[in-house]
């Protein structure tokens, strides 16, 4: 039995944007305890590139960007939660600013970017690795913070419910999460008063995704399998530019770089493209628009990648605005300041989740949610450049206050069982989670991607029926490691975005399906029920 051997006030899954916001919060008063999958920067946090949306500009107003979004979100978003978000961003980067993030600036002023989308100039940004600098600076208070305990190389297998206490009350009730300590090999009990999820998104279902290795879908699986609802699954966000490159797979090309002035071109004909499907916007339509467009070109021209184009522009402009992108270019021997860059779409941000509330609360008990692992209703069905590190810090802060104001209702944790290894051994078959996570990955690229068809997603949908039974038969008898968990997640998530795909009947945002290609009239979320 276990019941203080590894127990804090809360218990935070997740050390990016989302959880560090939160946990600040948290230990001006309690005693906060985060866990993290592999190192404390593994998530997307740390390579968000492009930057933090916020009205700052005298000539820009909340209405311009709370228009923005719901356009780029095809009316599917949750106006009330749009107008929290974005009300609340100038005061996330004043904050951002006095933990010393030292974003870029024109005089006294912060610099603004653009990115596809935005009506006006309104992405706040350190050079062009945003996400780097706003990691550190959290990391560095989290760490200075006395009331703040950092446990990295904790893989979380599932969510400690009323079904895991001594004395069983088989209540949805949540009371911490089971961790495999990645270093150990053994599993931890971690319980407390409030869990806060914030473990990011599911893109690694994908086989080309500019996400991180980690990105699996874990804490979107447990709320699930916990009881938690999940809405809007089927809205995986395709990013436009990802560098195509045979050895490096992931690496983005912000969008900025179409907002300081880039062009897509066909590589052959050198055809501005854009001009063929919104002669308006071109390259700063949203993404959905532009991933679908290159996506077209791929298609009916046979190309393997289509160019983006800056080299129009002075060379020092471009290596100024850029320096990592640049750097890193250039030495896979592509000089941007000369020439195009070869770009293809890629997986790049989860619009769906677990169903929150403006109080960052999920449908479980004790269970709090926020950032990319959440389907809070800022998004709807695509999300609106650089507003997603925003929704992080607004909702960790959130969901800290939320706790804080209901800190002495909370009930004391119970005592809860120890994770039960007695009946599993050691796998003898590892080869079984690398083929079934490949197979994976593939047929979600193939079938469940920027274009689809009901006979695409049902056939999909038959071979995770499939490898469901056999993934839950691994599980059954072998000791978990760090890739079961993640695999378990990703067919999980797998499933759950089939599911919801199957359930739209009709095309809306980044749901594109050529057997609905009308919209609906009316704007439905698709919630699923446990
Ligand atoms: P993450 O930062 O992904 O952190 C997840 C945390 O959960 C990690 O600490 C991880 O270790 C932990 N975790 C996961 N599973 C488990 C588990 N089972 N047990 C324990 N811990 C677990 N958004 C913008 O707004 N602007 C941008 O410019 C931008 N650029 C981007 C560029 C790239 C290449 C990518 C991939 C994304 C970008 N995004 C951007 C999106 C944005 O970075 C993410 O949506 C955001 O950082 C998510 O933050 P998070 O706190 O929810 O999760
Ligand atoms: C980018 O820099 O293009 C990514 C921005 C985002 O994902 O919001």
């Amino acid at each position: 039995m276990s019941d203080s051997a590894h127990q804090y006030d809360v218990l935070i899954i997740g050390s990016g944007a989302a959880g560090l916001t939160a946990a600040l919060s948290l230990a001006t008063k309690l005693k906060v305890l985060v866990l993290a999958k592999g190192k404390l920067n593994s998530g997307s946090t740390a390579w968000a590139q492009g930057g933090i949306a916020a009205v700052l500009d005298t000539g820009d107003t909340f209405a311009d960007h709370i228009r923005d979004t719901m356009v780029a979100g095809a009316g599917l978003n949750d106006l009330e939660t749009v107008e929290f978000v974005i009300s609340r961003a100038p005061a996330a980067i004043d904050r951002l600013c006095e933990l010393g993030v030292p974003f870029n600036r024109d005089a006294d002023h912060l610099h603004l970017t653009r990115e596809g989308g935005h009506s006006h100039r309104r992405i706040v940004h350190v050079d062009d690795a945003t996400g780097w600098a706003v990691q550190a600076a959290l990391l560095k208070a989290a760490e200075e913070s006395a009331n703040i305990t950092l446990l990295p190389h904790r893989s979380c297998i599932d969510l400690i419910t009323g079904h895991h206490e001594a004395r069983y009350s088989g209540s949805g009730r949540v009371w911490g999460a089971y961790a495999l300590n990645e270093e150990t090999g053994e599993v931890e009990a971690h319980v407390a008063r409030a869990t806060v999820l914030a473990s990011g998104g599911a893109g690694r279902v994908y086989q080309f995704s500019t996400a991180p290795r980690g990105a699996t879908g874990d804490g979107i699986a447990m709320a699930w399998r916990a009881g938690a609802r999940v809405s809007n699954m089927e809205m995986m966000q395709f990013h436009p530019t990802c560098l195509y490159n045979l050895e490096v797979k992931n690496l983005l090309i912000t969008e900025a770089v179409r907002g300081e002035g880039g062009h897509l071109l066909h590589p052959e004909t050198g055809h501005r493209f854009m001009t063929d499907y919104d002669p308006e916007r071109m390259e700063l339509a949203p993404r959905d628009v532009v991933a679908r467009a290159i996506d077209d070109q791929i298609k009916r021209f046979g190309l393997d990648y289509v160019h983006l184009d800056i080299s129009h522009m002075p060379a020092d402009f471009v290596k100024g605005h850029f320096p990592n992108i640049y750097e890193k270019l250039l030495a896979l021997g592509i000089d941007m300041t000369k020439g195009p860059i070869p770009v293809v779409p890629a997986q790049h941000y989860t619009c769906g989740g677990v169903v929150t509330g403006l109080d960052a609360r999920t449908d479980l008990p004790g269970l709090w949610a926020a950032g990319e692992c959440t389907e809070s209703g800022l998004h709807g069905a695509n999300r609106l450049a650089s507003n997603s590190l925003l929704e992080c810090f607004v909702f960790g802060e959130a969901a800290a206050q939320d706790i804080l104001a209901r800190w002495d209702t909370l009930e004391a944790t119970p005592t809860v069982r120890e994770w039960d290894a007695s009946r599993v051994g050691d796998s003898d078959e590892e080869v079984v989670i690398k083929q079934n996570w490949t197979e994976i990955r593939r047929f979600m690229w193939n079938y469940v991607g920027i274009v689809r068809t009901t006979k695409r997603l049902e056939r999909a949908a038959h071979r995770i029926k499939l490898l469901g039974e056999e993934i839950e038969d691994y599980y059954g008898h072998f000791r978990v490691t760090t890739d079961l968990i993640e695999l378990r997640n990703l067919h999980q998530c797998a499933e759950l975005i089939v599911r919801s795909a199957l359930a739209r009947h009709e095309s809306r945002g980044l749901h594109y399906t050529l057997d609905y290609p009308e919209t609906d009239a009316v704007a439905r979320d698709t919630v699923l029920v446990p």
